[in-house]
C-alpha cells in the first residue's frame, strides 16, 4: 500500500519566529491601516498567505550558490551559470535578466506595442495589464467561459477561448495584436493551468497569422506538473520535460523568478528574435542595468540559477500541488465556496457567495480578507472589484501559499480560522474605499466598514 501521509519533502535548519497577537490588536492594527492588509506590518501576522512571490525559503544549496555570487558589473560568472540555468531549461536565444517580472513586463510592451494595439491574454495579472496600458496598448482577457463559474470543476480551466482569439485577429487585423499571452498557471483566473493542448492550437492561431506568442511563465513548474498529472500522453514525462515542450511552442517568455524561480527577487525576460532583443537590451541599460545583471546582485542571480532546477523536481511538485489542494478540499467540504479544482499555488475563496448579501460594490473580497486577519491574524488578498475595477467577473479572496515555509500544523490552523468565519459570515458587512489612486488602487486604497460587523 502506497503511503498516503505528504509529507514536507524538506527538513527545517534555521527558524523565524511568529508573534501570536490579541484579537484587540488585530481590530487596532486594522484600523490604523485603514483595513488594508498591504499596510500591516508583517510581524504582526501569523500566517502570511499574502502572496507566493519572493516568500519561498531558499534551500541550503541555494545559500550556498550565494555565496559564490561574482559581483562583476559586466560578464560575472553568476550571469553564465543564470544564462545556462535559464536556456536548458527554456530553450529561448536571449535571456535577459531583470529586478522582477514586471520589468520583464515593461520593457518587453515598451518594444512590441503601441497605442491602438490589443494584446490577448487567457488573463493578465493586474501588472501585466497596468503595463500593456501603461503603453497605451488594450489588454484583453479571453479565458474560456467556464473560468468564470467559480464552482465547475475542469482540469485545464486555464486554458484561452482560441475561437475568440481567432474572432479578435479577424475584427482588429493582424497588425493591431503584436503577440498573444499566455500566462502559465492563470494567476487572476485561480491559478489554473494551461494545457499543452491549448497552447498548440494557440500557436496555431499565432502562426497562421504571423503573431508571436509569448507566456508570463511566473509558475511555469507548477503548470508542467499539471499537464503531468492531467493531461493523455505526459504521465511518464518529467516536468523539465514538458517545461521543455511548453516553451518550444512560444516565441519568448515574461518571467518572475519570485515564483517558480524560488528566489527572493528577481525576474527574466527570453526571446528568439535577435532584433527585439537588441532592443531590449538597450532600454534595460537605460532602467534596470548592464545586460549581465539586469538590477540583480551576482548572489541573486546564482539563487535562480539553483531555484530554478529545485521547482523542476517531482518530489518538491508532488508535496507542493497536494498540499495546496488539502487547505481547498478541507475548507470545501465544510461548504465554504472556492473556485474549483485548487490551484497550483494558492486557494481562491470565492468571497461573492461567501458573503452572498455584500454586493460586489462594497467589496466582498476585503470584506472576508480583513475578517481572516480580525480572526487568526491570517493574511490574505483580494482579486476582484477591488484590483480588477470593472474587469472583475469575480469577487476571490487569494490564500497563496509561499513556496517550501509553511507546515501541515500552520495549514490546519489556516482551516480552523476560515470555519469560524465561515461560521458567523451572515454577520459581516462590506467595506467602502475612502481613498483611492489612480491605478494598482488595492496596493494602497484605504476603507471604512459598513454596518453588520462582527
Ligand atoms: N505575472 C503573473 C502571473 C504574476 O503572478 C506576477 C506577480 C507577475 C507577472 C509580476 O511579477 O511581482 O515579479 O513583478 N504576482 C505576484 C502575486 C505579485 O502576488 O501574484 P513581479
Amino acid at each position: 500500500m502506497p503511503v498516503k501521509t505528504i509529507i514536507e519533502p524538506f527538513r527545517i535548519k534555521s527558524v523565524e519566529p511568529i508573534r501570536s497577537t490579541t484579537r484587540e490588536e488585530r481590530e487596532q492594527l486594522l484600523e490604523a491601516a485603514g483595513y488594508n492588509l498591504f499596510a500591516i506590518p508583517a510581524e504582526a501576522i501569523v500566517i502570511d498567505l499574502l502572496t507566493d512571490s519572493g516568500t519561498a525559503a531558499m534551500s541550503t544549496a541555494q545559500w550556498a550558490a550565494l555565496v559564490r555570487g561574482d559581483e562583476s558589473y559586466a560578464g560575472s560568472p553568476s550571469f553564465t551559470r543564470f544564462r545556462e540555468s535559464v536556456e536548458a531549461i527554456f530553450g529561448f536565444r536571449h535571456v535577459i535578466p531583470t529586478h522582477q517580472g514586471r520589468a520583464a513586463e515593461r520593457i518587453l510592451f515598451s518594444v512590441m506595442c503601441k497605442p491602438g494595439d490589443v494584446v490577448p491574454n487567457n488573463t493578465h495579472f493586474d501588472t501585466t495589464r497596468a503595463n500593456c496600458e501603461f503603453v497605451g496598448a488594450e489588454a484583453l482577457d479571453l479565458p474560456i467561459p467556464e473560468a468564470a463559474e467559480p464552482g465547475r470543476v475542469l482540469p485545464f480551466k486555464g486554458n484561452m477561448d482560441v475561437e475568440r482569439l481567432e474572432r479578435l485577429i479577424a475584427e482588429k487585423g493582424a497588425k493591431r495584436v503584436p503577440l498573444v499571452m499566455l500566462t502559465i498557471t492563470n494567476n487572476s483566473g485561480g491559478g489554473q493551468p494551461v494545457s499543452l493542448g491549448n497552447m498548440r492550437a494557440v500557436r496555431a492561431v499565432c502562426r497562421k497569422h504571423g503573431i508571436p506568442l509569448y507566456l508570463d511563465a511566473c509558475r511555469f513548474a507548477e503548470n508542467a506538473y499539471f499537464i503531468k498529472l492531467r493531461e493523455a500522453g505526459y504521465a511518464a514525462k518529467s516536468p523539465r520535460e514538458i517545461a521543455r515542450e511548453m516553451f518550444s511552442l512560444a516565441d519568448g517568455c515574461t518571467m518572475s523568478a519570485k515564483k517558480d524561480g524560488m528566489a527572493n527577487i528577481g525576474g527574466f525576460l527570453c526571446t528568439n528574435d535577435d532584433s527585439l532583443a537588441q532592443q531590449e537590451k538597450n532600454l534595460l541599460i537605460l532602467t534596470e542595468g548592464f545586460p549581465t545583471y539586469g538590477g540583480l546582485a551576482g548572489r541573486d542571480l546564482e539563487a535562480i540559477a539553483v531555484g530554478l532546477n529545485e521547482a523542476l523536481e517531482e518530489d518538491y511538485l508532488h508535496y507542493r500541488i497536494v498540499s495546496t489542494g488539502y487547505l481547498g478540499e478541507h475548507i470545501a467540504r465544510a461548504g465554504v465556496p472556492i473556485v474549483q479544482p485548487p490551484g497550483g499555488h494558492a486557494i481562491y475563496i470565492d468571497a461573492r457567495s461567501f458573503l452572498p448579501h455584500v454586493p460586489p460594490e462594497e467589496f466582498p473580497g476585503q470584506a472576508l480578507a480583513v475578517e481572516l486577519f480580525l480572526e487568526g491574524g491570517i493574511r490574505s488578498c483580494e482579486i476582484g472589484t477591488l484590483m480588477l475595477g470593472q474587469h472583475a467577473k469575480m469577487d476571490l479572496v487569494r490564500l497563496a501559499i509561499p513556496r517550501r515555509v509553511y507546515t501541515q500544523s500552520h495549514i490546519d490552523y489556516v482551516v480552523e480560522i476560515i470555519l469560524e468565519v465561515f461560521g458567523r459570515r451572515e454577520k459581516i458587512g462590506g467595506v467602502a474605499l475612502t481613498y483611492e489612486a489612480p491605478f494598482l488602487r488595492h496596493f494602497t486604497a484605504r476603507f471604512r466598514r459598513l454596518g453588520g460587523a462582527a
